[in-house]
């Protein structure tokens, strides 16, 4: 039987196994998915029995992400990139480390917004931290023009911009309703919003009519940038499309099988939301 976990401190919350659980049984495959609860202090010793304890790989969550990155044989381009790790496998015996928030990111927006074009576009993103920089740089990827970045800590944003390049343009917090008027996409990418996190103050008023709105958090699902987004007329993204997509590389690694995301997925994971 092939077996993958999800390593945190805590790990309870982790909605992977609800995910991967969906698949094993949607493509009726030998395999287990759990939690693996592991402080921090033991994480070099549970990484190096990984693959003695039967295990095909691993997600990784708080507060290990940065650590499984290090402990890692070799690393995939978007893990070096952020610097830290949420995906986990085997290769040749080597533990190999990608992050795959951005690509999921990216599937997930192109699946709500198929037309949205992003080649010569101009972005605004608000938010540097550990998600951002992953976000920032597929964008640039993609051919935005320019990716305008406000972050309520300038310095962050600036080493962002430092490590991704001219393209990136940093601009005051205060400065992010008025500056995002031309934006073919706004992404929130900090925490606000969040069940239990501060407010985000976004004034979408002056947003362009054809703008997308997208929000990465998805506790609540439908975040309060995204309800006056909506009220507003614009096309809106959550963050739950980036949760099932980023999940896709690790369960072919693991098992073999590139899964879909479905809708029934989907349906599954917003009454788990919508229940907590
Ligand atoms: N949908 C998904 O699959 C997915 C994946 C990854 C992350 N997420 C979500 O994305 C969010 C960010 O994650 P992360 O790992 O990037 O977190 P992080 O590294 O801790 O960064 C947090 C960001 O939020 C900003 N922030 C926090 N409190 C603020 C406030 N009161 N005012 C203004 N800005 C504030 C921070 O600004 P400063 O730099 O000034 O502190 C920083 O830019 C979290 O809610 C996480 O759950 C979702």
């Amino acid at each position: 039987m092939k077996r993958a976990c999800v390593i945190g401190w805590p790990v309870e919350h982790s909605r992977s196994p609800l995910i991967h659980g969906y698949w094993l049984e949607r493509y009726g495959i030998n395999g287990s998915y759990g939690r693996q609860p592991v402080a921090p202090a033991d994480l070099p010793q549970f990484l190096r029995t990984l693959r003695d304890k039967g295990f095909a790989g691993c997600n990784v969550t708080l507060p290990h992400k940065e650590a499984a990155f290090a402990a890692a044989a070799e690393t995939r381009p978007a893990a070096r990139a952020a610097g830290a790790a949420n995906t986990l496998w085997f290769e040749g015996g080597r533990l190999v480390a990608d992050n795959t928030d951005s690509a999921g990111f990216m599937s997930s927006l192109h699946a709500a917004c198929p037309s949205l074009q992003l080649a010569g576009a101009t972005v605004a993103v608000l938010g540097a931290g550990g998600a951002a920089r992953g976000i920032v740089l597929a964008l640039i990827e993609r051919g935005v023009c320019e990716v305008l970045l406000f972050n309520r800590t300038r310095a962050r944003a600036e080493a962002v911009a430092a490590g991704v390049g001219a393209r990136v343009k940093v601009h005051d917090w205060g400065a992010r309703a008025d500056r995002s008027r031309d934006a073919a996409l706004l992404v929130n990418t900090t925490s606000l919003g969040m069940k239990g996190a501060g407010t985000l103050d976004m004034d979408v008023s002056a947003l362009d009519p054809t703008c997308v709105v997208a929000d990465i958090v998805y506790v609540p699902l439908e975040t309060p940038l995204l309800a006056a987004a909506r009220a507003r007329g614009l096309a809106t993204v959550d963050g739950l499309g980036m949760l099932l997509h980023q999940a896709v590389p690790g369960f072919e690694k693991w098992f073999g099988v590139r899964p879909e995301v479905t809708a029934e997925l989907r349906a599954l994971l917003q009454r788990d939301i919508e229940g907590a």
